[in-house]
């Protein structure tokens, strides 16, 4: 029989829960920031053995017991709103857990866990056969976990729905199509427009001390809050969230380039202002969490792009930049400045393209994905079908497989489905952007004069706060008043680069 007592001890496991996956958050981003090469074994032993502490826990008895329990008194409707949601998504989460046996867990995690440095060798000798037998023990991991899980339609589904709850194949293959269709001509257009634009006037010799300055500036400015966070230096930068009073971002500086700084740290900075928006108070249970990762990289792309690389922040951040760094910037006027950091090249490398280029990359990764887990194509023909499938896409010849197939670490580690989820927050983030500025008076005229924070509070009131209250469908329609389309993408492309290539 339900009572609140029940309820209080269920929340009480799951701030444990929360504390000791917290700690272990702390220890990983060590590992990422300041740790000494030869703390390497120690912490990986310290991590896993904190992450089996976490899923006993997790998976325990008395857990599901009391998590049964309450799930049958929401079943009949004895629990508020908010017990309510706490408890369907922690089932949820339990269901998928519990599906896959202990020695399934155990086989992905060591065949990834070897997976890693195989891959890492195959990309360095750009040699796809290096990789190729693992991959195909993932694969077949993979298809498997899919059949354990359950699925209606794709198998597919049942490995995306593991980052992106409840989208599956088939919308997201209809909300891609949409995109491809709109992209390849797009692009070729852009080829043809005869506007040769590049990067290279932002080139120069900058100061790296400066450049950390620059970008604690403007993570402070756009509402990064440095008393309960720090911005640290890694080779791949992230966010690592421990509490919303304790969230670290990571940004990487290159001396010859100031703009992969700027970029990344408005990037990483849109993930922590997520995170620290969610309400303390929620802390351990689904309220303070955030709803996925196609709406989490939402709010690291909507800063990094719509804003980051818009003409309206530039005219307050400029004439700073100028100051900071008069070579070469005294001598390059704004719009000049802006169509070069905006330029569009297709290039072989997904986490270097363009706005415009990028979904591209995703698709050909979903693609290929969903024609894996589905069984239509087979590892050993990946390297061809990447390199054929890149040339209609792009129009260029895979030089090799460094530069083609095995390019990125998400396969290795056995994270497949997790692509959708960047291209998906390109389309959240536009579409959130596009609500934004009819709401808000005089938006774009607000973010030029260097206030930011009318937008962060719209981003706050509508999304943060929520935690994992409301599906992401339902969060996109009451934020925006439709559900996800790939028309507010699509219109942002056009005007934005309609007019800087003048087509
Ligand atoms: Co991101």
């Amino acid at each position: 029989m339900y009572s609140t007592k029940t309820f209080e001890e269920f929340k009480n496991k799951l701030l444990e829960i929360s504390h000791l996956a917290s700690s272990a958050a702390v220890l990983h981003w060590d590992l990422e920031t300041y740790m000494p090469k030869k703390g390497a074994a120690a912490r990986a032993k310290s991590l896993s053995s904190l992450a089996a502490v976490v899923h006993e826990k997790f998976t325990s008895p008395e857990f599901e017991k009391l998590l049964t329990e309450l799930k049958g008194a929401s079943d009949n409707g004895l629990l508020g709103e908010a017990e309510a949601c706490i408890v369907r998504e922690v089932w949820r989460d339990f269901e998928r857990e519990k599906k896959l046996p202990k020695e399934f867990v155990e086989e992905l995690s060591r065949v990834t866990a070897e997976a890693h440095h195989i891959w890492a060798e195959a990309r360095r000798e750009s040699d796809f056969s290096i990789f190729k037998p693992k991959l195909k023990k993932i694969v077949e991991l993979k298809r498997k976990e899919a059949e354990l899980v359950g699925y209606k339609g794709s198998p597919y589904s049942a490995l995306v729905d593991a980052y992106e709850k409840g989208a599956t194949a088939e919308e997201l293959s209809v909300l891609f199509e949409e995109l491809k269709d709109f992209l390849v001509p797009f692009l070729g257009k852009i080829k043809s427009s005869g506007r040769n634009i590049g990067r290279e006037v932002l080139l120069g010799d900058y100061d790296i001390g400066r450049q950390k300055e620059l970008s604690k500036k403007i993570a402070e400015k756009i509402g990064f809050d440095f008393e309960k966070g720090r911005l640290d230096e890694s080779t791949h930068p992230f966010t690592a969230n421990f509490n919303p009073e304790d969230v670290r971002i990571t940004t990487r500086f290159d001396a010859t380039d100031v703009f992969p700084a700027i970029s990344s740290t408005v990037h990483e900075a849109g993930h922590a202002l997520y995170e620290q928006g969610l309400l303390a108070e929620h802390f351990g249970t689904p309220l303070g969490e955030s709803r996925s990762l196609g709406i989490h990289e939402s709010q690291s792309r909507l800063w990094e792009n719509l804003v980051g690389k818009s003409l309206p922040f530039w005219k307050y951040w400029y004439p700073r930049l100028q100051e900071i760094f008069p070579k070469p910037f005294r001598d390059l006027n704004i719009g000049d400045f802006y169509r070069a950091i905006n330029c569009v090249q297709p290039s072989f490398i997904r986490t270097e393209a363009d706005e415009v280029t990028y979904n591209l990359h995703v698709l050909l990764r979903f693609e290929i994905e969903k024609d894996l887990i589905e069984g239509t194509i087979e590892v050993a023909d990946l390297p061809e079908i990447w390199n054929q499938k890149f040339e209609e896409l792009f129009g260029l010849k895979v030089p090799n497989d460094a530069f083609g197939v095995l390019q990125d670490v998400h396969w290795s580690g056995g994270s497949i489905g997790y692509f959708p989820t960047y291209a998906l927050g390109n389309l959240y983030a536009a579409q959130f952007y596009a609500a934004a500025k009819k709401q808000i008076l005089n938006l774009e005229e607000e973010i030029s004069l260097g206030h930011f924070e009318h937008l962060l509070e719209w981003l706050r009131k509508n999304i943060h706060v929520h935690g994992r209250f409301y599906s992401q469908d339902e969060l996109v329609k009451k934020a925006t008043g439709e559900k996800l389309n790939a028309a507010y993408f699509v219109e942002y492309l056009k005007g934005k680069f309609g007019s800087i290539y003048g087509i």
